[in-house]
Formats: C-alpha cells, structure tokens, sequence
C-alpha cells in the first residue's frame, strides 16, 4: 500500500532582507534599482520521511522550526527550493486561522466561499450547512462578519467546513488549540472517527499532552532539519528531556 504522504529531501529557502530599510520610498527606490540585499535562510533542509495511511501523524519543534512550513509545502500552497512531495489522495489543510476566510464576509458567506475553494457545489453545501452550524455551534453568530470572531469561533468554522466530509489526509496546525476544552474534545472525537475510516492525520502542535494523547508516530523539527522521528512515546520523551 503506497504512503499517504511522502517527503523526499526537501530544502526550503526563503529571502530575507539583509538591510534595515526605514521607508517604503527607499524600498521602491532600491527595489527598481535591483539594489535590494537578500540572505537565504534556510527554513527546511534534507527533510525526508513518510506518513503511513490511517497513521496520527505529530510534529513537534520550538517556534520558527518550519512546523507549518512544512505542512504548507505537504499542502500545496508553498513550492519547495527543491526535493519532492508525493501525496496521495485529497487533503484537507487547516493550516493558519482564518486562512480561507474572508474576514469582511460574515459566517454563512464564508462556509459558502471556504465549501467552493474545498471543490463543494451550492447544492452539496446547501445540504450540509446546517450540519456545519451545528458542529460548529454558532448559531447566533453567523450573520456577524468574521473579523469581530474571538479565534476559537473562527477555529470552529474552518474546523466544521474541512471535516464536513471525509478527506484522505487531513492537515491541523494548532488548530485545536484556540478551541475550549469542550470544542477540543468534539474535534478528537471527530478525528478519530475520521482514523477509523481511514483518513490519515497530520497534526502540529504546542501541546506535548495532545500530541501524547492522539498520534502514533512524531517527528521532531528542529530548526528545519529532522532531529528524530519515530514512536510518540520515544521521541515526545527526547523532546521533553531536551528543553
Ligand atoms: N514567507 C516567508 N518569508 C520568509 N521567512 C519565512 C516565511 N515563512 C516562514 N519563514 C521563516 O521560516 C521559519 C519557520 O517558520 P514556520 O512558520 O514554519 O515555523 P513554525 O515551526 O511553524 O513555528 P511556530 O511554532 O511559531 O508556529 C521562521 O524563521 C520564519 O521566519
Ligand atoms: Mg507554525
């Protein structure tokens, strides 16, 4: 059976400015002279590893380690410098809060906007928006525009749109986090049933007791390069020990 994802050796550069530039005149200024400076930083390097099908799948690091880095390069929505990605079946990203949403639009307008982008016709959201509203139990609020939502509301929406159906894979970083305890426990639920069918998890996150709790087996970033990968128990003790 092939993996769900696999990630071969990818390298991940991004540019930084390597001066302080103090106006936006002097940026636009240096920018047409083809002046500006810029350093490489290395946000991910000689990354290889695979996800099994129906695995929970962690990945832990410090801030800034390439954690969601690496799930939007596994997503699709950043291209690495080089190596390659290879994933197979639909993937659901639930990468940045709100990423997908249009903050100006209220709920039920971004359900629709978010279910398009997901591949969803009107008729198929129709159906399943108030299954959406009720997972996600804002009732009251979704006429508001989603800019006046605390995060765990707008964590709420995006989680209840990209789990309405079963996806192959589905991606999470720190997204449970922002919800309450509650919502957290709805969502493990969830997931789970989702494992029983079948969908590999990807999951970042800050907290070592969810990653305890629900995956089976951990990489660990450390600052962009792999620093272990293996069993939860084996490499969240080694993350613990270390820091
Ligand atoms: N578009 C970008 N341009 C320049 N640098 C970037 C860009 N995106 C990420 N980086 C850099 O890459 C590094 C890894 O960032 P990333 O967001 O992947 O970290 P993370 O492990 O998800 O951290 P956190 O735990 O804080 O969410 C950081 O140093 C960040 O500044
Ligand atoms: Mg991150």
């Amino acid at each position: 059976m092939p993996s769900a994802v696999t990630v071969d050796n990818v390298l991940m550069l991004f540019n930084m400015s390597k001066e302080k530039i103090d106006s936006l005149k002097e940026y636009f200024i240096k920018f047409t002279k083809g002046k500006l400076l810029y350093e490489e930083f290395i946000a991910l390097k000689d990354v290889t590893f695979s996800v099994e099908r129906g695995d929970v799948f962690g990945i832990v690091g410090l801030n800034g380690s390439g954690k969601s880095t690496l799930l939007k390069i596994i997503s699709g929505i950043l291209k690495p410098s080089a190596g390659s990605i290879k994933v197979n079946g639909t993937i659901a990203p639930l990468i940045e809060l709100g990423a997908g949403f249009d903050l100006e639009l209220t709920a039920r307008e971004n359900i629709y906007l978010n279910g398009s982008v997901l591949g969803y016709s009107k008729k198929y959201l129709d159906g399943h928006f108030d299954e959406i509203v009720d997972f996600s139990e804002l009732h009251e609020f979704l006429d508001m525009p989603m800019r006046n939502y605390s995060s765990g509301m707008v964590a709420r929406v995006g989680f209840a749109v990209a789990t309405m159906t079963q996806p192959d894979i589905l991606i999470l970083d720190e997204i449970l986090s922002v919800g309450d305890f509650k919502f957290q426990e709805k969502c493990e639920r969830r997931i789970e049933t989702m494992m029983s069918g079948g969908t590999t998890v990807l999951i970042v996150s800050h907290s070592i007791e969810q990653i305890e709790r629900m995956c089976k087996h951990v990489l660990w970033l450390e600052k962009g390069r792999v620093k272990m990968i293996g069993d939860v128990t084996d490499v969240c003790m080694a993350y613990r020990g270390k820091y």
